[in-house]
């Protein structure tokens, strides 16, 4: 299976999923990264990596559906079976959607249907929860909507700080995700609709 992370800040998480496909924990080859903001963190820890990096900048294009068409020219011509959104700060829109379909999954940090949008974790330390969490979904229009595929719970400590509860979860992130993705690619595998 090849993939493309989808990412717009500091690449944590693609990291994470590129270095367990090279260690052979992840069957699926990363291809490349596209990345929507112009100097982002993520481009230089995926160069580190030797993965290259699309810069599509939305405001480049005439529109949100002439944006997408461009990284979907790129997604074919590298022959991509799966998108991986890792801290990708942008609804994908129904051109993308619809070319790839059940084939986009993201990550977001809360226990979803909680805390959507922008901010989970600050979102959930203002309401005084006491359990937060990861949850990777398929992606459909919404806002961190679609079905869950996995799903881990992370107590909140009292004293918690933005900080700390952050190294909490993007922890869990580094290892969830990858995992989750294997999990999937065996999936695809038994159901027949990849080879290699
Ligand atoms: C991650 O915590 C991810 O869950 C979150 O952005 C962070 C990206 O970190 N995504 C969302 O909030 C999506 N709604 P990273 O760039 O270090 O991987």
């Amino acid at each position: 299976m090849k993939m493309a992370i989808f990412a717009s800040g500091r690449g944590s998480n693609a990291e994470a999923i590129i270095e367990a496909s090279k260690a052979g924990l992840l069957e699926a080859e990363v291809s490349f990264i596209i990345c929507d903001k112009p100097g982002a963190k993520v481009n230089e820890r995926a160069l580190k990596k030797e993965i290259p990096v699309y810069e599509c900048v939305p405001r480049n294009f005439d529109s949100k559906q002439q944006y997408e068409e461009q990284i979907i020219r790129h997604l074919r011509e590298a022959e991509i079976d799966f998108i991986v959104l890792a801290g990708y700060m942008r609804l994908v829109g129904p051109t993308l959607l619809k070319a790839f379909e059940g084939k986009i999954v993201n990550i977001h940090p809360s226990l979803l249907p909680s805390f959507p949008g922008l901010d989970a974790i600050g979102q959930a330390l203002d309401a005084g929860v006491k359990v937060t969490g990861v949850t990777i979904h398929y992606v459909d229009e919404g806002m961190d909507t679609g079905p869950i595929i996995a799903q881990k719970a992370i107590r909140i400590e009292n004293g918690e700080t933005r900080q700390s509860l952050t190294r909490k979860i993007q922890a869990v992130e580094h290892q969830l995700y990858p995992q989750t993705l294997q999990m999937i690619c065996e999936q695809k595998r038994m159901e027949g609709e990849y080879h290699g």
